[in-house]
């Protein structure tokens, strides 16, 4: 049996990156397959770097409202806080004595913490992908939609599983997969020319799913690019590729033609393309932030959602542990 399960951590607004590459195919999953669906707000996973109390409860909220927003719907999937399923940091004790600290250690997310947050090296940090794994097996998941940047923690929970079962001797939790409804995981670019769009770098180079209309066209008409082709058919350099799949990832078939013609025989004019990108953008976005608006005071619905979502999450993951416990002994 088929069943879906993906979070994203409450550190800041959504950006276009993380609509694309996960929450977009979020609502696929729930709209067009018949299968159960789980998602959910990372927010023990944010505490690695420790955000001020009234932070954490409005980010909380904020992806809520913006899952939402997007178009998930309680009636079709379960939405919950991970923080209030208490089997997830059950069972992730029990799956910290199945990691060992020489893979942790090899994880990049963990070696990239390492070289940007030298102070900060907490050991919630290093078996954030024992939790993370655990998120996906205590509802038994096979499928996870994710951005390109979260394979190497699918690959670790795979690697997880099979120890467990491997371990006891049992065929019990399914070996989950890194899923996009396109053809390949998405790996959405910044604005600022290079790597990925994303909320820790500047400010500048992540269009966030809240900017109004104008705040997204200054961002897009701001982002980097070089002096133009000087010869045709001329390869392009990363800041341009980047425009190029933001254009893809909004525009038609027509209009990103157009473009790519008129880079191979170097009339292009920047201006234009980044133009076309963020009005195609903004067509995206504008009604998921009209609805994040409509959302934004309507408290009692979301208590509703938040409690309904716990309840049905509670369910799942508390078979799961009691069928865990069976299986280790803990009986
Ligand atoms: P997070 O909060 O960093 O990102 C949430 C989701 O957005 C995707 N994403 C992107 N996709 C394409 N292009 C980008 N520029 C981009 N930036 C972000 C991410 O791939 C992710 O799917 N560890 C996870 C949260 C998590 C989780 C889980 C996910 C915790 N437990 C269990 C799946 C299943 C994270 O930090 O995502």
């Amino acid at each position: 049996m088929e069943i879906v399960v993906s979070g994203v951590r409450p550190t800041g607004n959504q950006h276009f990156g993380n609509y694309m590459g996960a929450i977009r195919n979020f609502v696929k999953f729930q709209d067009e397959f018949d299968i159960p669906c789980y998602f959910f707000v990372a927010d023990y996973h944010s505490l690695t770097t420790h955000p001020k109390p009234e932070d954490l409860q409005n980010n909380v909220r904020q992806i809520l409202i913006e899952y939402l927003a997007c178009g998930l719907d309680p009636k079709k999937s379960n939405i919950y806080i991970q923080s209030h399923v208490p089997e997830i940091p059950e069972l992730y004790l029990i799956f910290n004595m199945l990691a060992y600290k020489g893979e942790l250690e090899r994880s990049v997310t963990f070696k990239d913490k390492v070289r940007s947050q030298p102070e900060n090296i907490n050991a919630g940090l290093l078996t954030y992908p024992v939790l993370m794994a655990v998120d996906i097996i205590v509802h038994k998941a096979t499928q996870v939609p994710v951005g390109k940047d979260q394979e190497q923690h699918l690959e670790m929970t795979r690697t997880f599983a099979r120890r467990f079962n491997n371990a006891y001797k049992v065929e019990y939790f399914p070996e989950p997969q890194p899923v996009s409804l396109g053809d390949k995981l998405v790996k959405v670019p910044g604005l600022d020319g290079k790597g990925k769009m994303s909320k820790s770098e500047s400010e500048n180079s992540a269009i966030f799913l809240v900017d109004d209309e104008k705040k997204l066209r200054k961002k897009v008409m701001r982002a980097v690019t070089d002096a133009g082709p000087k010869e045709k058919n001329q390869a392009m350099p990363e800041e341009i590729q980047n425009l190029f799949q933001l254009l893809e990832l909004v525009a038609d078939g027509e209009t990103i033609q157009q473009f790519k013609s008129a880079y191979a025989d170097c009339t292009i004019r920047y201006g234009d393309l980044k133009g076309a990108i963020a009005e195609n953008m903004e067509k995206t976005i504008k009604p998921i932030r009209e609805r994040i608006h409509e959302l934004e005071a309507d408290d009692k619905l979301l208590k509703e959602i938040m409690h309904e979502g716990a309840t049905s999450a509670r369910k799942s993951a508390s078979a799961t542990l009691k069928d865990v416990k069976e299986i280790i002994g803990l009986r």
